[in-house]
Order: C-alpha cells, then sequence, then structure tokens
C-alpha cells in the first residue's frame, strides 16, 4: 500500500447507502482487512467498547455518524419522542468508554443539533445531524493535517522518534496526530525513523502504527515497551511524539497505559516529549489529572489474548487500566490544530482557545 492509500482513506464513514456507520475493524489489523457496517445501537456500542474503532479522534468521528445513523431510525412522530431517543442514543454510547474526552464532546454536540430545532420536522433535523456529523469528520481531517505541520517543525531531518500506542490514520482521520509528522516528513523527501513502543497489552503500537509507517514507507523498528529506556540512552531518540484521549486544563495528559513512564524515562535523559491533538481532546471542564476517569480492562487482555497459552495461571489476579496521565511537568509541549503550546499549558492555553475557566465551570 502507499503512502497517500494509507493518509488519504477514510477509515470511518457513512455506508453508501447513508444508512450504517463503515469501519475497518482495527482489532483484526494487521493479518486481516475486515470492513464493517454497523447501524444497531447494540453493534455500535460494541465496535467502541471491543477496539474495532479505537483512537480518540476516530472514536468522536465514529459517535457523530453513530448519532445520525440510529437518528434515521426513529420512529417518533412528535419533536418530543424523536429527541428522548436521541437522549438516550447519546447516554449509551456514551457509557462505551469513559476516558476519551472526544466521544462526550461529540455526542453533546450531535444532541445540541437536534435540541436547536424544536421548530423544525424530524427529517430537517435528520438531515442537520447529518451535516454535523460529516462537519466533524471534515473538521478532523483539517485539524490532523494542521498538528501534523506543526509537528513537524519541532524536528530535523535524520532525527529518531519514539512512538507509543498509535495516533495515526487508523486511530483519526487521514495524517493522524502523533503519527502525522512521520507521514508528511515522508511525502517531503525527509527522513525520520520511527521506534515504536508494541504497547501491552493491546499492542496498538505494534498492531497498527508499524503497520501504517511499513505500509507507508517511513522507516520504523518495532520494540518492546520495556526497551524503550535502552534506545534512548543509546542516543537513538530525538523526540517522543505520543496521541492524547483528554488533556485536562492544567495540560495533564491521559493517554495509552505506559505513557507517562515514557515521558519519565524522556525527562531522564532530556528528551523532549510532545503530546500531539486536536483541541477536541481538552477538557476545559476538567482541572487536572486526577479528575480524569481511567477506564480498567478485562485482566483476561493481559493473560490470554496475544499468546497461543495463557501467560499465568488462571487464579492469578490483574489488574489491567487502559491510560494513564503523564504529568504536565514532563510534557515539553502539547501540539494542537491552532499551534504549539508550552507550559504553563493553563496559561497558553487560555491564550490559544480564549477561554476563561469561569465559563467552563458555569
Ligand atoms: O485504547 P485506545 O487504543 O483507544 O487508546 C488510544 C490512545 O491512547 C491514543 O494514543 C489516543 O487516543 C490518541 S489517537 C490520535
Amino acid at each position: 500500500m502507499e503512502l497517500t492509500q494509507i493518509t488519504q482513506v477514510d477509515n470511518v464513514r457513512l455506508s453508501d447507502d447513508g444508512r450504517a456507520v463503515r469501519i475497518l475493524d482495527q482489532s483484526r489489523l494487521p493479518n486481516e482487512t475486515v470492513y464493517l457496517e454497523l447501524s444497531r445501537a447494540e453493534d455500535l456500542y460494541e465496535a467502541i467498547a471491543t477496539l474495532r474503532v479505537r483512537g480518540a479522534p476516530a472514536i468522536g468521528i465514529f459517535a457523530g455518524y453513530a448519532m445520525y445513523v440510529l437518528a434515521l431510525q426513529t420512529k417518533a412522530n412528535t419533536f418530543g419522542d424523536f429527541l428522548s431517543e436521541c437522549r438516550k442514543n447519546h447516554d449509551y454510547l456514551n457509557a462505551s468508554r469513559p476516558t476519551a474526552v472526544n466521544l462526550r464532546h461529540m455526542l453533546d454536540r450531535m444532541l445540541a443539533v437536534a435540541e436547536a430545532m424544536p421548530c423544525m420536522d424530524i427529517p430537517s433535523i435528520q438531515q442537520a445531524m447529518k451535516q454535523a456529523a460529516l462537519a466533524i469528520h471534515q473538521e478532523d481531517i483539517a485539524m490532523c493535517t494542521a498538528i501534523s505541520e506543526y509537528g513537524l517543525s519541532l524536528v530535523k531531518d535524520g532525527d529518531g522518534i519514539l512512538t507509543h500506542c498509535n495516533a495515526g490514520p487508523l486511530a483519526t482521520s487521514r495524517y493522524g496526530t502523533g503519527l502525522g509528522p512521520l507521514f508528511l516528513a515522508r511525502e517531503r523527501g525527509i527522513t525520520l525513523h520511527a521506534w515504536c513502543d508494541e504497547t501491552r497489552p493491546l499492542l496498538q503500537g505494534a498492531r497498527l502504527t508499524a503497520y501504517e509507517l511499513q505500509r507507508a514507507g517511513v522507516d520504523c523498528t518495532l520494540i518492546c515497551d520495556n526497551m524503550a529506556s535502552i534506545v534512548m540512552k543509546q542516543g537513538k531518540i530525538n523526540a517522543c511524539f505520543v496521541g492524547c484521549d483528554r488533556v485536562a486544563r492544567n495540560g495533564d495528559t491521559a493517554n495509552k497505559i505506559g505513557t507517562s513512564g515514557v515521558a519519565i524515562l524522556a525527562k531522564h535523559y532530556g528528551i523532549p516529549f510532545y503530546v500531539l491533538g486536536p483541541s477536541s481532546t481538552i477538557d476545559f471542564t476538567c482541572p487536572d489529572g486526577d479528575h480524569i476517569p481511567i477506564e480498567l480492562r478485562d485482566g483476561e487482555e493481559i493473560k490470554s489474548k496475544f499468546f497461543e497459552q495463557p501467560s499465568s495461571l488462571p487464579e492469578v489476579k490483574c489488574y489491567n487500566p487502559a491510560f494513564d496521565v503523564t504529568d504536565h511537568d514532563l510534557i515539553t509541549a502539547i501540539v494542537t490544530e491552532k499551534g504549539i503550546c508550552y507550559p504553563p499549558f493553563d496559561e497558553s492555553f487560555a491564550r490559544l482557545f480564549g477561554k476563561t475557566w469561569k465559563e467552563e465551570e458555569a
């Protein structure tokens, strides 16, 4: 597959008949390429919960289309009944995964479209919801492109970049966030070498990041998570690029489990640690990382998911948090579509996004 095919394809979109959400099932990659068309509420929920669609921005895009597709199936005759169905769909999908705030932001945005049209007939509201879902998708494409440009400005030809989890086209749209600069560099003949953490326990780095980079012709090497320290010590890493699932307004950042360890190592070795993400991932209502809900997943993901035989006795207990929070003082900069934010992050966010915290708290 060519670079253009990786960065120009929509892995989440409306089906051709417009009545379902079409996704590339990420849980089957890299060995199987399977597309699914989903329209039942339970299947849409399941796709998020089991990471068939994953990555904060991709979940947000999916949520937009899902709300529209479910709204098409309404049997309601009145605005009130239609709105309560939309609210039910919103709450149901919002419960599928707790950490990535893009899910809630995009569900809220879709619900607000319906709430704002009490005097309109249901087909007109459905049409407005379709336009909103398409707009969410288009905005994400533009945001990823801008983030990739800003990210590329932080590195130079020949640099080694450490990545964790997957923040590429599969997790977003088109270029991705954390991986965007690598694809853009490849397009422009700039050589960057990616070192991809495999990302235990669900192996997004091995299954998805290495897949995307390899297919696009970006020079990449896969390492186990516990090898990050040695490659840093050996001078192979000039910068770390990671995505994010929720950024608190002080800059504390939730991302895939293991990210905070990478940031601690980077600080130890004096390597810049960059978080790349769209402003839809910033939760201005969240003061700090202690307020970010962390998803806990089934321990079988640790013991048996990718092994021929379980790695541990059945009675061994497992603790499987899917995300951790990187403290803001470990982060060199947060790269958004509007620009690069340096510490103190609450001040740079306020400058860039024109937010005042009182307004958000109200
Ligand atoms: O559990 P996942 O695979 O959905 O976790 C994804 C991540 O942590 C990504 O780094 C994050 O969503 C950013 S994607 C641009």
